[in-house]
């Protein structure tokens, strides 16, 4: 059962997941950021009661004044009476897949609203067909995928759209996002995630469709029938000058941010198009570059389908559940992403998107955190209804000043 120091307080934020990796750098995020101050009223949560207590000590100062819960994911009377005494929870536990189902069928039942980090469209495509109509009824807002993806696709396009929209009074019909720099690791978290995607792809012909579908995660009736190209190798683009190759994020965020058009009434226009890659260079370097990274991409996904090679993996080469990148490499990680967009007139319009820290976990800790004070205390449930939101359709551009105040990321359109 639920400990509380607490009980009848009643939280902004619960941190469900506090000691899994992401977790701890969100919950360092939290205490640095707004530690006891009373700014934010915050609970940490998790399985074990002895790991949430070590973290309360690692974050020393009056740390282990700091509210704790203790419930586990199967648990669903645990769970309950953590989302009962919280406006917002925040999970990183995950594979969400694996351990995610009754948390968000507790908080829609309740009404609480809800962030998290999973990247696993085959996942949210099943809880939305399975709770949305109690999240409407409830009120609760389920928010998936407020880390590196897909906060910074989905609000970078929505900043473009909104500034196309502006100055041009059309949207940009169809818009490339090309990852110019980026540094980062992956933790085993990620990996755990990716492989239970690949296993169960490998032995479901319907998940595998669903997964090439780039409408997959827009309502039924969304009615968009516009050819997306989905890059499998490389190529010489001639519209940015440069050599693309595929990008591992664009098979999540795509899928986002075709839905937040949908959820947007289709503000980016019926025959929108939008698609993500990474650039390579040039010159016959970046040409090089493309096709090893295709390659490199192409034989990390065979390897994760099957059975041997994914166990090879699993054991031995990637990172396993509770590790990931250390603090220097956190700290020296960076992204720049580039945004082009053109309109139905022809008008060729750029962002720029930027963030400190490694993507993935540096970078996400502060986008999740701050996602989920943006919901608890700037985004009114009479403002916003329940149901299943995606980041730029319930934030906007709110979220983008947030993350510019406090978690180190640029929105720019460029003007050269
Ligand atoms: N979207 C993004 O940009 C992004 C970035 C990073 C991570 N992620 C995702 O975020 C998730 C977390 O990643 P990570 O690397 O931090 O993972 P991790 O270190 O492996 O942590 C997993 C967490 O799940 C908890 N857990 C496992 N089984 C549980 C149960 N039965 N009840 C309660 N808690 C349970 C673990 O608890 P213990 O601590 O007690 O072991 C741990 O806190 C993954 O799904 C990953 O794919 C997404």
């Amino acid at each position: 059962m639920p400990e509380s120091q607490s009980q009848s307080q009643h939280f902004d934020v619960v941190v469900y997941g506090a000691t899994s990796f992401v977790g701890q750098i969100l919950t360092r995020y939290m205490w640095n950021e707004y530690g006891n101050s009373g700014k934010v009223s915050w609970a940490i949560a998790g399985r074990s009661k002895q790991k949430l207590r070590d973290l309360q000590i690692k974050l020393g100062g009056d740390a282990l004044e700091l509210p704790v819960m203790v419930a586990d994911a199967a648990d669903k009377a645990a769970l309950k009476e953590m989302c009962e005494q919280t406006k917002v929870v925040i999970s990183t536990v995950g594979p969400y897949a694996l351990y995610g189902e009754p948390l968000v069928e507790v908080c829609c039942e309740l009404g609480t609203d809800y962030v998290d980090l999973t990247g696993e469209p085959q996942w949210i495509r099943a809880m939305l067909d399975k709770y949305e109509d109690s999240a409407r009824q409830s009120g609760a807002r389920i928010v998936n995928c407020c880390g590196f993806d897909s906060i910074p696709s989905d609000l970078g396009v929505y900043h473009l759209q909104q500034y196309a929209l502006q100055s041009e009074g059309e949207p940009c019909q169809h818009v490339r996002m090309r990852v110019k720099a980026i540094r980062g690791g992956a933790s085993g978290g990620t990996v755990a995630s990716l492989m239970n995607v690949a296993k169960q792809a490998a032995e479901d012909k319907n998940l595998r469709r669903l997964l090439a579908n780039p409408y997959a995660l827009c309502p039924a009736d969304h009615g968009f029938a516009t050819y997306q190209e989905n890059l499998k190798k490389a190529k010489f683009e001639d519209i940015t000058g440069r050599w693309i190759a595929p990008f591992v994020m664009a098979a999540i965020n795509t899928r986002i941010v075709h839905r937040t058009n949908a959820l947007l009434e289709k503000e980016y226009g019926e025959r929108f198009q939008y698609d993500e890659a990474m650039f390579t260079g040039k010159d016959m370097q970046g040409a090089a570059r493309g096709w090893m990274m295709s390659l490199g991409l192409g034989a990390f996904m065979l390897g994760a389908a099957l059975p041997p090679t994914r166990w090879l993996l699993e054991n031995y080469i990637m990172p396993k559940p509770g590790e990931g990148p250390s603090e220097s490499q956190q700290e020296k990680g960076f992204y720049d992403l580039r945004f082009y967009g053109t309109t139905q007139k022809g008008k060729l319009l750029k962002a720029k998107v930027t963030g400190d820290r490694d993507p993935g976990y540096g970078s996400t800790a502060k986008m999740l955190a701050e996602s989920a004070l943006c919901l608890a205390q700037d985004i009114a449930k009479d403002q916003v209804k329940g149901g299943f939101w995606t980041p730029a359709s319930v934030f906007g551009e709110t979220l983008i000043t947030r993350l510019q105040d406090k978690a180190g990321l640029t929105f720019d359109i460029l003007h050269d």
